[in-house]
């Protein structure tokens, strides 16, 4: 069997798997690929050109229209057609465009090409829902990081409160939770879920910071078992 260098980091939203693989990125000094980044980007300028999400065919003639770049620059995560957005792919809208354009056929399937060329034979992070089973299923270590619903709406919370936005109903976050991760689980194209071959990690009971020297070392491992050089 051959495998790809990458390492596959999926899972639900609120698991902490991007903390995790940003920071095992930087630890073993190598690219990390967000690839919700370029779900973001497409659905947020989609929608600044008012394309509309239902009509397949208009949504084709956007992507064949664009040129998304990623890490095009130091300072730019994502561009579409020179435009940086790494900014604006974070408000709180975005999320909603997002999963709405990543229910598209033609959509997944732009962007399945465009991870793949990005990582062309690099060792990386990428990170994702659906790296291990459906972009890279060779890829040489696969983890499916998750924590329970109660920990992620928790999670979440915090995060605003610590932005100052705390005025929201922890059930409520719990339900949105809930929601999304129908929505990434039940789609008819490359939905959310564990490949057979990826390690689970539940994040609910430990500190992020064990999570990421457990997986550091499950990697380098893993790398000098099928002779990868990190
Ligand atoms: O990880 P995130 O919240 O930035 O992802 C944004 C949206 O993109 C989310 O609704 C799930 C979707 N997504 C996807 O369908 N496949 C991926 N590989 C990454 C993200």
């Amino acid at each position: 069997m051959s495998y790809s260098s990458v390492i596959a980091i999926d899972g639900p939203s609120g698991s902490g798997k991007s903390t995790v693989a940003k920071s095992l990125a930087t630890e073993l000094g190598i690219l990390y690929i967000d690839t919700g980044a370029m779900f973001r980007a497409l659905g947020y300028m989609a929608n600044e050109r008012g394309i509309d999400l239902t009509d397949e065919s208009a949504v084709e003639s956007f992507l064949s229209s664009i040129k998304l770049e990623y890490q095009s620059s130091k300072d730019s995560l994502i561009s579409i057609d020179g435009e940086d957005l790494s900014g604006k792919i974070r408000e709180h809208h975005v999320s909603k465009l997002a999963s709405i354009i990543s229910q598209i056929p033609c959509v997944r399937t732009y962007l399945l090409e465009f991870q793949r060329n990005l990582a062309n034979s690099k060792v990386c992070v990428m990170e994702g829902r659906d790296i291990g089973t459906v972009v890279f299923p060779s890829a040489f270590c696969k983890f499916f990081v998750t924590a329970s619903i109660e920990v992620r709406a928790q999670r979440r919370f915090d995060q605003l409160v610590e932005k100052g936005q705390g005025d929201v109903d922890l059930e409520q976050l719990r339900k949105d939770v809930k929601k999304r991760d129908d929505k990434d689980m039940g789609r008819e194209v490359a939905p959310l879920k564990c490949a057979d071959d990826a390690e689970l990690v539940d994040t609910s009971e430990m500190e992020l910071d064990s999570v990421i020297s457990y997986l550091k070392n499950k990697v380098s491992n893993r790398a000098s078992e099928i002779g990868i050089s990190l």
